[in-house]
C-alpha cells in the first residue's frame, strides 16, 4: 500500500507569524505561499510495531524533535480511535530547522503518510487541518502552487486553499544558503515572543488588507507588486522581532549583505525581492530571465554559499 507521502516545503508571501490558540495552532492572520519544487519531505508511517521510533534522514532522532512528533502522532490516532506503537520515517530534502520551512513539508507528509497507513478517508481539506496540527505553515503543504491559509475561527475551519495549483507567473525563487545549521530559536518560540513587540498589532490589523492585495497581484499576474507585498511582509515580521521585549533576530551578517545586495541591484534595474523565514537564510524573488545574474552577483559578495533555483511545486503525493 501506497503509505509514503511526499509533501513539498512552502514559503510565505504573506507571513504567518502568531498564534491565538497554541495548541490548536490556530493563527491571528492569514497567510498566502507558494509550494516549491526544489525542497520536500518523504515520511513513511508505520504502524502496530513493538516499539516507538523516529528515524530522519537514516538516524533515529530522540529528545525534544522526537517527542514533538510522538505526541502528534498520539493526537491523531486519539482524534481518529486508534492506538498502537509506530516508527515514523522520514527524509528531508530540505535543511532541517534552518528557516527554509522544513516544518511545512515534514507535518504535511506525516499527516499524509498518517491517513494511508490507517486507511482513513479524508477530504483534501481535512487533512490540511490535520497538518494544522502539526506545524501552521504544514496547512499550506497540501495544495501546489500558490495557496492561501484562511485564519478561520476554530479549528474546523481553519484550513488551507488553492489560488492557483499551476500558475502562469513567471516567478523564481533561489534559495541563499547562509547557514543550514539547526536554528537556536524554533518558529514556535519565535513567534511567541514576537507578541510582545509593539508593532506585532499594528501589523496584524493591517493582515486583511495584504492579503488582498497580495491576491490581487497573482490575479493580475503581476510580479512587481507581489514581489512587493511579499518583501514588505517579511520586513514587516522582521522588524517585529527586533523590536519584542527581549529583542532578537534571526539575522545572520550575510543576511543584511545580501539585503543590501537587492536593494541595489533593483537600484541599478535588475528586479528582485527578499523574502526572509525564521532563519538567516534569504530566499530571493525573481524572474526567469534574470535568475543567472542574480546568482552571480550574490557569488560575488558571499562565494561559498549554495544557491538553490526552486519554481511551483505540487502538492500531496504517495510514492509507494
Ligand atoms: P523550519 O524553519 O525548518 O520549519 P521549525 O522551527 O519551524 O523550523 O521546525 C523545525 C522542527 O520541525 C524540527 O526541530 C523538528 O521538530 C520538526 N521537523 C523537521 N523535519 C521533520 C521531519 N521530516 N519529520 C518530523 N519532524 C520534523
Ligand atoms: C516564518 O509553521 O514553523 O515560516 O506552527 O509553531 O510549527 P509552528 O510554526 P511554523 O512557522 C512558520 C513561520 C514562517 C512564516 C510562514 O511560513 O508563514
Ligand atoms: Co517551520
Amino acid at each position: 500500500m501506497k503509505n509514503t507521502a511526499r509533501a513539498h516545503t512552502n514559503i510565505a508571501l504573506i507571513k504567518y507569524w502568531g498564534k491565538k490558540d497554541a495548541d490548536l495552532r490556530l493563527p491571528l492572520m492569514s497567510s498566502i505561499s507558494m509550494t516549491l519544487d526544489a525542497f520536500y519531505t518523504d515520511t513513511s508511517l508505520i504502524i502496530d510495531t513493538e516499539d516507538k521510533k523516529f528515524i530522519l534522514n537514516g538516524q533515529e532522532v530522540t529528545g525534544q524533535a522526537a517527542n514533538r512528533v510522538f505526541a502528534y502522532v498520539e493526537r491523531l490516532q486519539k482524534l481518529f480511535n486508534v492506538s498502537g506503537n509506530f516508527h515514523v520515517i522520514s527524509d528531508n530534502h530540505v535543511p532541517t530547522a534552518a528557516g527554509l520551512a522544513s516544518s511545512s513539508s515534514a507535518f504535511a507528509a506525516l499527516a499524509a503518510s498518517f491517513v494511508k497507513a490507517y486507511n482513513l478517508s479524508i477530504s483534501t481539506k481535512g487533512l490540511s487541518i490535520l497538518a494544522r496540527l502539526g506545524s501552521g505553515s504544514a496547512t499550506r503543504s497540501v495544495y501546489g502552487g500558490f495557496v492561501k491559509w484562511n485564519k478561520g475561527t476554530n479549528s474546523s475551519n481553519s484550513f488551507a486553499e488553492v489560488i492557483e495549483e499551476k500558475p502562469q507567473m513567471d516567478l523564481r525563487l533561489l534559495a541563499v544558503e547562509v547557514n543550514v545549521a539547526e536554528k537556536k530559536l524554533s518558529s514556535t518560540e519565535g513567534m511567541k515572543l514576537a507578541q510582545t513587540s509593539p508593532f506585532f498589532k499594528p501589523w496584524i490589523a493591517r493582515n486583511d488588507e495584504e492579503i488582498e492585495q497580495m491576491e490581487t497581484a497573482i490575479k493580475n499576474n503581476d510580479f512587481t507588486k507581489l514581489g512587493q507585498l511579499a518583501e514588505l511582509s517579511a520586513s514587516e515580521m522582521h522588524a517585529i522581532n527586533l523590536a519584542a521585549q527581549p529583542g532578537f533576530t534571526y539575522f545572520a551578517n550575510e543576511t543584511l549583505e545580501i539585503i543590501k545586495l537587492i536593494q541595489e541591484l533593483r537600484n541599478n534595474g535588475l528586479e528582485c525581492y527578499y523574502t526572509i523565514d525564521a532563519g538567516p537564510n534569504v530566499k530571493i524573488l525573481c524572474q526567469k530571465n534574470s535568475c543567472s545574474d542574480i546568482k552571480k552577483y550574490v557569488k560575488n559578495i558571499l562565494p561559498n554559499v549554495k544557491i538553490v533555483e526552486a519554481g511551483f511545486g505540487p502538492g500531496i503525493t504517495y510514492l509507494y
